[in-house]
């Protein structure tokens, strides 16, 4: 292994679901738009339509994001239950950011258009080319020493997201990141076998 594959195996281990997250980074403001920058620009798309689209929100808009989550989730979650999903919600806040990750309708309905043949697929395609764009994002992250996860509140929250920060409704929320400097370590994971999932044929 050469130390270019090292670094790479180093930063795809070292990417974890990080929900124990510090209002900090260890990076400057610069680098972290730069990281998202790169990333955005060079993640692959299919007939390089170039569908995906993000919001960082620092500061104040991170905390109305998570706040807005809140109390949407207030109508819908049992009583009961609610205790459980604000502490999860809180964790989430407690980050330094969060990025929004959205695809825009209006270029994967003009792909549709353009090449009605693959007309199903351009939104399937925008789909998976978001995928890629999170993992980079987050791979690139965790070699930054950065810990950040994943969640789904959409399409819950979207009317309200694009609302809050003036965001098209053409631009279809796909998933929301928050991330910090983790405060504690991402816990044990299980493996299925590797022969199961990779068959090598000679
Ligand atoms: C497509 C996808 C959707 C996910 N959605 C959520 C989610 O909504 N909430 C959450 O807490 N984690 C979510 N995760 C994180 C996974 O649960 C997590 O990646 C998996 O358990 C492996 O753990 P690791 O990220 O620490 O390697 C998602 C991951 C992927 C790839």
């Amino acid at each position: 292994m050469n130390e270019n594959t090292h670094n790479l195996y180093d930063a795809v281990l070292k990417r974890r679901s990080v929900y124990s997250l510090k209002n900090e980074i260890p990076v400057s403001e610069e680098r972290l738009i730069e990281i998202i920058q790169y990333a955005v620009k060079h993640t692959p798309s299919a007939f390089n339509m170039q569908s995906a689209r993000v919001a960082l929100l620092l500061g104040v808009n991170h905390k109305k994001l998570w706040d807005m989550v809140k109390n949407i989730l207030k109508h819908i979650v049992p009583e009961q239950n609610f205790a459980a999903t604000e502490q999860k919600i809180n964790s989430f806040a407690a980050g330094y950011a969060t990025i929004l990750f959205f695809n825009d309708t209006n270029v994967i309905e003009k792909m549709q258009a353009k090449f009605a043949a693959y007309k199903e697929n351009f939104p399937i395609w925008a789909e998976q080319s978001a995928g890629m764009l999170q993992y980079l994002i987050w791979t690139a992250f965790a070699s930054q020493g950065i810990g950040a996860n994943l969640q789904h509140y959409n399409p819950l929250i979207d009317e309200e997201v694009c609302k809050q920060f003036d965001i098209a409704r053409s631009w279809r929320l796909v998933a929301q990141m928050p991330f910090g400097t983790p405060a504690a370590n991402a816990g044990a994971k299980d493996f299925l076998p590797i022969e199961e999932l990779v068959k090598i044929k000679r």
